[in-house]
């Protein structure tokens, strides 16, 4: 079913093409191209999709000590993460309560606090209206009338969770715990609490970020599935079969693919690296959260990859690395850490050709959604039925 683009912002994708799209796997519909192309499109999902559930923003190793701010634009709403003196990640508004300007443009380190460039209004890294220089006249710091309590800067709700920063823009969905513990359950063996303690940032060859032409669903939708392993990946086809593979779906959070054959790909050092107690040598798994996480965990490494749409046709990932203990940071595991940052990039430089083939393929007036595997596309189904039900007309 064809969408017109006018038929979009009224408010979301009519009850028939739900309907559609809900069917059993063989017979759905997926997701018009509209959904792929239409700036309006990408606005209900920022307010039905993002910002109605938990949506991930940042690492929380990217602000590692107190004072360190760094700002997030995601969707064009300017957010501040924030180390405060405890220790404790927070995510404000990123603009000041006076004028409105943004406060902090790039990432820095306030020793006390954050200073806006425009009045040099203050903040405490708890987020605390702390001075207002000149605000009664030349050397008068007060104004009567004025009440700094009540002008601090607005805070969103936070929760970090295996190092990701997760924000509720609409503050009223379930509180955090409630809602991450399917996948922490899933991940059991990895998140109790000791193996998540051995968990370190990379300090060398632990992080890139990487640019897709191509819609946000796109990446993910791809990311779901280990069907095009063998043409898209033949390398590491070669080491973790497509018959290796298996798919798990976690109701409304969650849906991935795992593999029964892991097998390090670091090269002659990859043994050298520590392991998490607790999780299998052979399983590797790699769970999507819903709406822009990526997560995989080995019994050697783990790493989580976060979107960020940019526009309808660009999205751009985060990829960041953790090792055991001090693999993460020992110079002698410096090449072994590069080999395995290299080959994951290689891998997602390797989808990076498919999204942006079917971004360009949504523009085709012959396409109409598509058709699924009813084995193999099963994840990527489940994921359109995730967008479409919460853009229901
Ligand atoms: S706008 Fe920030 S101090 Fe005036
Ligand atoms: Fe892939």
């Amino acid at each position: 079913m064809a969408l017109s683009p006018a038929a979009l912002p009224s408010g979301g994708l009519p009850s028939e093409l739900v309907e559609h799209i809900n069917r059993p796997t063989i017979r759905a519909a997926g997701l018009p191209n509209e959904a792929y192309t239409s700036e309006a499109f990408l606005m209900l999902e920022r307010e039905r999709l993002f910002n109605a559930t938990w949506t991930c923003i940042g690492h929380a190793c990217t602000v590692p000590a107190p004072g360190d701010v760094r700002p997030v634009d995601f969707l064009g709403q300017p957010m501040l993460m924030v180390r405060d003196r405890d220790g404790e990640v927070r995510v404000f508004h990123n603009v000041c309560s006076h004028r409105g300007n943004q406060l902090v443009r790039e990432p820095c380190r306030f020793p006390a606090r954050i200073r806006c460039p425009y009045h040099a209004w203050t903040y405490g890294l708890d987020g605390r209206l702390e001075g207002t220089p000149h605000i009664g006249g030349p050397g008068r710091h007060e104004n009567e009338g004025f009440d700094r309590g009540a002008h601090g800067l607005k805070a969103i709700r936070a929760a970090v969770w295996m190092d990701l920063v997760f924000v509720n823009l609409s503050g009223d969905a379930p509180p955090f715990e409630r809602h991450i513990e399917p996948l922490a359950n899933r991940l059991h063996g990895f998140t109790d609490s000791d193996q998540y303690e051995r968990m370190r940032p990379a300090a060398t060859h632990g992080r890139f970020e990487l640019e897709f032409g191509g819609n946000w669903k796109l990446v993910i939708e791809n990311n779901l599935e280990s069907y095009h392993l063998p043409f898209v990946h033949p390398e590491l086809n070669a080491r973790s079969r497509l018959e290796d593979h298996y798919h798990f779906y976690g109701g409304d959070l969650f849906a991935g693919q795992g593999s029964n054959l892991y097998q390090p790909g670091a090269g002659d050092n990859a043994a050298a690296f520590h392991r998490f107690e607790g999780w299998p040598d052979r399983i590797s798994e790699y769970p999507t959260l819903f709406p822009n996480v990526f997560i995989g965990v080995h019994y050697d490494h783990v790493w989580s990859l976060m979107l960020f749409p940019l526009s309808p046709d660009r999205t751009r990932e985060y990829w960041q690395v953790y090792y055991v203990g001090d693999t993460a940071d020992d110079p002698s595991h410096d090449a072994a850490r590069e080999t395995s940052m290299v080959g994951w990039r290689n891998i997602f430089i390797e989808d990076m050709g498919v999204v942006e083939g079917m971004q360009r393929g949504r523009s085709s007036p012959a396409f109409r959604g598509g058709v699924f595997s009813g084995v193999m596309d099963e994840p990527t189904h489940h994921f359109h039925k995730w967008v479409a039900n919460r853009l229901a007309r």
